[in-house]
């Protein structure tokens, strides 16, 4: 049984799915009908976000994503790995321990590509990573940062330096290593919204019959 601070979380029971990709790729409105789904089928999911609604989360939105106040990147992927510790603390692990299925609208490997991009050492960032328990499954909706824009700029304004066309090609360098790794599992996300949904339900609905996850109905 992993141990992580004072929480023991037994991974026998929650299932950790995270969702990747590059900024205006979709994985929101797909984490969101991920888990409509998944409940419709009977399983007990829920929602969650990195950064979060918590202190630490809060101090990213306002003082990294909103504004661009030259805050050191080393110091911003010390506030992402603190906010994700607080995140699993507070969150993740009751989930886990309550045997439900979360799936996590970025999570480490969102530090890893857009840290890196950022030119950190991507093996300091899994290390300042380290007390985050490894995802169950990560899958990694890619779209080219050129589409990924155009979806952004029809939506809401663009965020902080981390919005440009440049920096989203480094990031996606780093989630295509990641996949190469086996570390995430890629699907297309240039697909219509239909087929790319449809790809994602089926791939968790696979993991989660090979790990043995029962819908709440048949418990
Ligand atoms: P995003 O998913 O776009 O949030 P929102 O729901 O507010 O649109 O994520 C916010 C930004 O934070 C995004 O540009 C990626 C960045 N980010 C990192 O740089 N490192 C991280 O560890 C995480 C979780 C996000």
């Amino acid at each position: 049984m992993p141990e992580f601070g004072a929480v023991k979380v037994s991974r026998t029971l929650g299932v950790l799915i995270c969702i990747e990709g590059i900024d205006g790729c979709g994985k929101t409105t797909h984490a969101r009908e991920l888990v409509s789904s998944l409940m419709k089928m009977g399983f007990n999911a829920i929602y969650t976000t990195e950064p979060t609604e918590g202190l630490y989360g809060r101090i990213i939105r306002a003082r990294i994503l909103e504004t661009d106040e030259g805050i050191p990147d080393a110091v911003v992927a010390l506030l992402f790995a603190a906010d994700r510790v607080d995140h699993l603390e507070k969150e993740i692990n009751p989930l886990l321990e309550k045997g439900v299925v979360v799936i996590c609208d970025r999570y480490l490997h969102s530090s890893i590509a857009y840290q890196g991009a950022a030119g950190l050492d991507t093996e300091w960032v899994s290390e300042i990573n380290k007390y985050a328990i490894e995802p169950d499954l990560a899958l990694y909706i890619d779209v080219s940062p050129e589409i990924g824009l155009k979806r952004i700029k029809g939506g809401r304004r663009l965020r902080s330096s981390m919005e440009n066309l440049q920096n989203l090609k480094n990031v996606r360098k780093i989630y295509h290593k990641l996949v190469k790794d086996n570390e995430l599992m890629m699907v297309n996300g240039a697909a219509s919204f239909r087929s790319v949904s449809e790809r994602i339900l089926k791939l968790v609905r696979e993991y989660l019959t090979e790990r043995g996850v029962t819908r709440s109905a048949e418990d």
